[in-house]
């Protein structure tokens, strides 16, 4: 690791009249942010080689019984610090970064009394920008209710915008729109951007950790406004000094899969404090899942109980031939029955259903090398599930399970809290209670070496740099909604959205691989909306360190050949190059495998039927590579065709320029094989 940090005087930033301005630029002067005082009241602004970003935009805070923390300020002093580190990802999308940043911080104190101070700290990257607030201890400001956020983030244009609604009953799961900035009400974040000369901006927040998640409100025009989750008593954040807000970041790029390269969101993160995570493991997983979304079997006990000691060895068999590391069993403890999403109290971590064996289950998995994934649905019952989590954790570690994917289903504020007198309180998801529940849950499962898949999360803001456990989530509409969604599912264009709207916060447990796409024996009315060949690149395309292979085992075994693909992706990478796309239309994405000399490319397309060139430039130069490539069919259409998938081998190297065929709903998944593999 490389750390350079260098101390510059505040004399050397720009002096602007007729207020004050500080300037700084990212190290290979791209991007600047400047700061100045209008009135005494924070603002800053964003430019990249000169061109606005983001106009000048109001920062500050008011605060409950206190004055306001936003006017009537004097800079008191400040300094800028350069920064360089390579840092290696114990696992990831990309093995080595480099953090590079120049720093600002800003120390602002008021002109009157009570002189409170407050730090706004501004990291410069060539890829964007982050700040956050520090509010150092001091007599007049300890514990601190704040009621709202000013942090405005005025565009430059009225640009197109991909969004999810915020506040919305069910949570992050909704397909999204696209619109200007003039149409956005209230919406969640990342929220991506394409402006009106050409640059792709996403607008997030990194290290959430004790505070509430940030929501963008529409102001005038285009002004969107920091809308932080309120608890239910209406105060946004609960919090004394010494304290420092999320980071709120803004990632810039010429491309729209320069965003999805862009690390700046795990470089606001703190590194790794847990240590040792050999035990810390990618992999691949199978499960009793998609029965129950097909209802051909239940998570609730009975005649169709999905999670029986027999059935769950039928998989273990399964997983153990073909090499998959886990399998998820759903369903098999106490609290599912009658209406479990009402009935959260009733759920138990530690019991059981009487016809599910957990340890001749886990143990007869241990023999063949495959280990149990562990399975917690909360409905959002949080009191119920903090009373229970150390031992349920423990439970599992015990039996050798080495991840748990959680569940919060529930709906707007149906998080149940109970308050100081016993008297249930609904949380929002996205509040402070919440991001404190799902860091806490991450603390205690590393205790207990466990890694997470958490479905109903608060959305990923990088904290897998600090918590490598905290694997992969949900927090968009997943494969399930092909199962039982409402008017047929996730269309087409779903996932060639999904890589540059929910995917830059981080990995998502989407569920891939279901290759029977007409679900005729159980869900008629329903359907997965793309070819048999576009599963199998939804593997490489979407990332996630722990993939599924959705499907019934019967499924795969009658489609051995494309079968193999799934069997042969790994989920771990040394490197992620973005070979082309366009948001909703396209995207190719080749990925390095970490524990060998392959790569691999996943290419998929909305409705759209394209031919794209793939330059396969990434592959080692002067080393020979077998293709094995997956792609549709000549009939192959996602509505009328879906099946029809060819697979060919063809030798390659790095001067080999790929035509990918693509049919309406489609895709091409393709394996390279170095020589000597
Ligand atoms: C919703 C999750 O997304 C899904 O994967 C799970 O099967 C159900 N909740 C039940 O926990």
């Amino acid at each position: 690791m490389r750390i350079i940090s260098l101390m510059l005087l505040c004399g050397i930033f720009v002096q602007i009249s007729p207020g004050q301005e500080y300037a700084v630029t990212s190290p290979l002067g791209i991007v600047t942010v400047s700061f100045m005082l209008q009135d005494g009241a924070p603002y800053y602004q964003v430019t990249r080689f000169g061109r606005e970003v983001i106009n000048p935009s109001r920062l500050g805070f008011i605060l409950e019984d206190a004055p306001l923390l936003a006017d009537g300020f004097h800079v008191a002093s400040c300094d800028t610090s350069h920064f360089d580190e390579i840092w290696t990802q114990p696992w990831g999308e990309k093995k080595v970064i480099r953090n590079s940043y120049n720093e600002l911080r800003i120390n602002l104190v008021e002109i009157s009394a009570p002189k409170r101070t407050m730090a706004i700290v501004f990291r410069v990257f060539d890829d964007g920008i982050g700040f956050r607030y520090e509010i150092p201890e001091q007599p007049s400001l300890n514990d601190i209710e704040i009621l709202d956020e000013l942090t405005e983030f005025a565009l430059a244009g009225n640009h197109q915008a991909w969004w999810i609604g915020a506040y919305w009953w069910n949570r992050y799961e909704y397909l999204y729109q696209q619109s200007p900035i003039s149409k956005i009400d209230m919406v969640h974040t990342p929220l991506t951007i394409e402006t009106e000369d050409g640059l792709y901006l996403s607008i997030h927040e990194a290290a959430l950790t004790d505070f509430a998640s940030m929501t963008l409100m529409r102001k005038d025009g285009n002004v969107l406004k920091a809308d932080l989750v309120p608890w239910s008593d209406g105060i946004k954040v609960k919090t004394s000094t010494p304290m420092h807000s999320p980071w709120r970041t803004v990632q810039i790029a010429d491309t729209p899969g320069g965003l999805i390269t862009s690390y700046l969101i795990l470089n606001l993160n703190e590194p790794n404090k847990l240590g040792d995570v050999s035990w810390v493991k990618p992999g691949k997983y199978i499960g009793i899942w998609w029965e129950m979304h097909l209802d051909k079997s239940t998570w609730g006990s009975g005649p169709r109980h999905g999670a029986t000691t027999a059935n769950a060895k039928r998989y273990v068999d399964f997983a153990a031939v073909h090499g998959f590391d886990g399998v998820l069993v759903e369903g098999w403890n106490v609290g599912w029955d009658g209406d479990w999403i009402k009935n959260s109290d009733k759920f138990q971590f530690t019991t059981p259903h009487p016809d599910f064996d957990i340890v001749e289950v886990t143990s007869y998995s241990a023999d063949k090398g495959v280990r149990l994934i562990g399975h917690h649905e909360t409905s959002g019952g949080i009191s119920n599930y903090e009373r229970q989590m150390a031992d349920a954790f423990a439970y599992y570690e015990r039996l050798g399970v080495r991840a748990v994917k959680t569940g919060y289903v529930n709906h707007g504020q149906g998080i149940k809290r109970l308050d100081e007198n016993g008297k249930a309180q609904g949380e929002w998801h996205h509040g402070q209670f919440m991001v404190r529940h799902y860091r806490k849950a991450v603390e205690e499962a590393a205790k207990h070496h466990l890694m997470l898949d958490v479905h109903e999360p608060i959305k990923d803001t990088g904290i897998r740099r600090t918590y490598p456990n905290m694997m992969t989530r949900e927090g968009a509409r997943g494969q399930e909604f092909n199962a039982w969604g409402p008017k047929g599912g996730n269309p087409p264009e779903h996932t060639t959205i999904l890589p540059f709207t929910r995917l830059l916060s981080g990995p998502m447990d989407f569920t891939p691989g279901i290759f029977d796409l007409l679900l005729e024996d159980h869900r008629p009315d329903n359907r997965v909306n793309t070819t048999l060949a576009k599963q199998l690149a939804l593997y490489v395309v979407l990332y996630s360190p722990l993939h599924m292979a959705a499907d019934l085992s019967e499924n795969y075994e009658a489609r051995p050949e494309p079968f193999q693909f799934i069997v042969d992706v790994p989920t771990d990478w040394e490197d992620t190059r973005v070979l082309n796309g366009r948001i909703g239309d396209y995207v190719i994405i080749a990925r390095k495998d970490r524990n060998s000399d392959d790569w691999y490319l996943g290419s998929i397309t909305d409705e759209e039927g394209r031919v794209l060139e793939a330059p396969l430039r990434f592959l080692e130069s002067g080393t020979q590579y077998m293709a094995e490539i997956y792609r549709d069919g000549p009939a192959a259409d996602w509505e009328s065709s879906p099946y029809d998938i060819e697979i060919e081998h063809i030798p390659v190297d790095n001067a080999t320029t790929l035509q990918l065929r693509l049919a309406p709903g489609g895709g091409q998944a393709i394996r390279f094989v170095a020589a000597g593999d």
